[in-house]
């Protein structure tokens, strides 16, 4: 079991945009999608894979459990949904999206839940997001950390992250880095631009190439054909020590996702 590399993601995505995405995406070669119950577009990723002929085996999806579904009734009842929504009888992967606000559904019950939801089989892998050190604690003495296949969290040059990062390594979870591009702002950086230029590579490229050589999953979106492609050559760019270390030096705090009422209190 192991979470790929390089994903496709589809934050923001709805309708035809999603459809058209998720094709591209699927021409260009991607073979892992990642989706949520809350992004309203599981309908949508289900039928531009049922259109693209990719064998169901060749694919890695993930979907995440929203907020309102994390109880022991309901956890289950909603993944169903999304597999009928996603068009198959499993997905590869399921998150708890954010934890429960204010601890309304236990740690353990939402985890029991979810590791219930896979021994069904609905889900090959588990998983969370947005999990702090504490609460992954808390879902590693729910579960055990054999179970967590992976922390999906935001994660990138201006953010680097690296507490969760440590810990996650030290339980053996794998982390997901989410906004790797930081919705596109770091790719005016100037270090990593002149990085870019050496290689000729694209800043992009380079971004992801830097959280894939740390280790973490990326899942880079993008709306446009030529940016889904050309983020896939990031698995061929290689970064020398300095270029890492100098991306090493950009971390700022630089928090782009804290919703109100959803944000636990971060490390
Ligand atoms: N677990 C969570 O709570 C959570 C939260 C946020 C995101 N996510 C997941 O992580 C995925 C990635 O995050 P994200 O989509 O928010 O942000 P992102 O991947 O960091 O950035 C996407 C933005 O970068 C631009 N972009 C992509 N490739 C580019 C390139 N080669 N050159 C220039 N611009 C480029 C895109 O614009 P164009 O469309 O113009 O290319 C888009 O505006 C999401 O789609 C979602 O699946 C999870």
């Amino acid at each position: 079991m192991s979470i790929p590399a390089l994903g496709l993601g589809t934050f923001r995505l709805q309708g035809q945009a999603a459809i058209d995405s998720v094709r591209n995406g699927l021409e260009v070669g991607y073979r892992a999608i990642d989706t949520a119950q809350i992004y309203g577009n599981e309908a949508e990723v289900g039928t531009a894979i049922a259109a693209s002929g990719v064998a169901r085996a060749d694919l890695f999806l993930t979907t995440k459990i929203w907020i309102e579904n994390l109880s022991r009734g309901k956890l289950v009842p909603s993944l169903k949904d999304s597999l009928a929504k996603l068009r198959t009888d499993h997905v590869d992967l399921t998150l708890i999206h954010w934890p429960s606000p204010g601890g309304a559904v236990p740690v353990a019950e939402f985890m029991g839940a979810l590791a219930e939801a896979r021994e069904q089989g609905l889900t090959r892998q588990i998983g969370v997001s947005n999990f702090t050190i504490a609460l992954m604690r808390e879902a590693i003495d729910a579960v055990g950390a054999g179970a967590i296949a992976t922390n999906q969290i935001e994660l990138h040059p201006f953010l680097q992250n690296r507490k969760v990062a440590e810990f996650a390594r030290s339980q053996g979870i794998h982390i997901t880095s989410y906004m790797t591009l930081g919705y596109g702002s770091v790719l005016q950086d100037p270090v990593i631009g002149r990085i870019a230029a050496r290689l000729s590579a694209t800043p992009a490229q380079v971004v992801l190439a830097w959280a894939m050589q740390l280790g973490y999953a990326v899942i880079p979106s993008s709306t446009r054909r030529a940016n889904l492609e050309s983020n896939l050559g990031a698995l061929a760019v290689r970064l020398n020590d300095a270029d890492m270390a100098a991306i090493a030096a950009l971390d700022r705090g630089g928090r782009l996702t804290s919703p109100e009422g959803l944000a636990p209190v971060w490390d």
